[in-house]
This record gives C-alpha cells, sequence and structure tokens, in this order.
C-alpha cells in the first residue's frame, strides 16, 4: 500500500503539503488554514486503517482532503469509500479539487455540513479519523463509540498539541471501558481507541 501509492495521489499530496507549509507562515487567517496532518500522521492512518476490522470508514473534518487520500488508500484494496464530514464551503471546494484530481474519487464520499447532524445515522464504524475544531470532538466521541464495530479504530488528533483544551474528552476515553486507549506520540499526538 505504501509501497505503491498512485502517482496522481503523490502529486496532489505534495501540492497540499506546499499549500499547508505556506499557510503556516504567510498570515492565512486560522479558519482558512488547511491544518493538515504531517505526512507520518497520514502513514499511521493509512496502517491503522488497513488493518481495521469489517465496517464503515468514516472521517470528521476533511479539509482539503489530504488526510482523507491517506485514509483512502487503506479502501483500494477493500473496493470500499471512506465518507469524509466538512462544514467549510471553500474547504469543500478544495476537497472535491483533490478527489478529481489524485484520481481517489470513487474511494470517497465528501458529506458537505456539520458531522453531527449525520453521525447517529453511521452504524457499524470500524475506522474514524476525528480532526475537526476541538469544540466538537466531545460530541462526536459520544456519537461514534456506540456505532463501532468490536475492533473498531477511532484516533483523534492533537491529543498532544491541543491537550488542554481536549483534556476532558481524553480522559474520558481514557477511562472508558467501553474501548482501550492510549495517546501516541507521532505528529500533534493521536488518541487512539480501539471498541472492546
Ligand atoms: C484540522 S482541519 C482537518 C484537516 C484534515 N483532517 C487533514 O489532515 O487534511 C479541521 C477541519 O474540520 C472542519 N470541521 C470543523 N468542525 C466540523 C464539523 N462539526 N463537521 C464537519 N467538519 C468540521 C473544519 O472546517 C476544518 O476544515
Amino acid at each position: 500500500m505504501l509501497h505503491n501509492i498512485p502517482e496522481p495521489v503523490i502529486k496532489r499530496m505534495k501540492y497540499l503539503e506546499k499549500f499547508d507549509a505556506e499557510d503556516r507562515v504567510d498570515g492565512t487567517p486560522r479558519m482558512q488554514r488547511l491544518r493538515q496532518i504531517p505526512p507520518e500522521t497520514g502513514k499511521f492512518l493509512s496502517i491503522l486503517a488497513a488493518g481495521a476490522p469489517k465496517g464503515e470508514f468514516i472521517e470528521i473534518g476533511t479539509s482539503a482532503g489530504y488526510s482523507t487520500m491517506w485514509i483512502a488508500l487503506a479502501c483500494i484494496d477493500r473496493g470500499i469509500k471512506i465518507k469524509t464530514f466538512e462544514i467549510l464551503e471553500e474547504k469543500i471546494k478544495l476537497a472535491k479539487e483533490t478527489f478529481r484530481e489524485s484520481k481517489m474519487a470513487k474511494y470517497v464520499e465528501l458529506v458537505e455540513g456539520d458531522a453531527r447532524d449525520y453521525l447517529n445515522k453511521e452504524k457499524n464504524i470500524s475506522f474514524c479519523f476525528l480532526d475537526a475544531e476541538k469544540e466538537v470532538y466531545d460530541d462526536c466521541y459520544d456519537l461514534v463509540i456506540p456505532n463501532m464495530v468490536k475492533g473498531g479504530i477511532l484516533v483523534a488528533d492533537n491529543a498532544i498539541n491541543h491537550y488542554d483544551v481536549l483534556k476532558p474528552m481524553i480522559d474520558k476515553a481514557l477511562s472508558d471501558e467501553r474501548v482501550d486507549a492510549l495517546i501516541v506520540p507521532i505528529g500533534k499526538g493521536e488518541l487512539l481507541c480501539r471498541k472492546i
């Protein structure tokens, strides 16, 4: 999977990595920035998703679709789609461009709107990546965990760089008897939960 990433995917990843790096130094307002995961977190997500049990893949917080492409690499062999939720119009436009340019559109369903309005309809979730505004993590966690299959994986980004604001949700996950959980010090810190 990581040894044969399709060329259009590599090309779009490189384009978005440059875009994201420029965003961080050129004064682009926070809500307009892509705020992507770094590549090592992307590889971590691909590998976890490839090993997830049978079920549905979802992502909360698409931005321009960079992390979606990493997860979608694990969808190729399975012949499934990842469903990814994004609320901002400008990001939706960029994400559509990403899925078209990378030729990954057949492995992605982009849902436009607030993920919290849809999550209670998602069943049999086997992989979830949570990377939205920090204020919605707690609601999303509560909506996703009951609908995960046994062995399903939830990864939440920013568990180290935004630890203070996420602490209530992180503490809840670490003591939640429905999951085994820990923080993995990769990228910005990933809260990793496995449904028991
Ligand atoms: C940190 S960025 C995601 C970066 C992306 N995962 C990546 O690594 O390429 C967070 C994104 O979540 C979106 N977002 C925030 N709250 C949301 C919600 N309630 N539902 C859907 N999307 C949301 C934001 O508009 C923003 O584009």
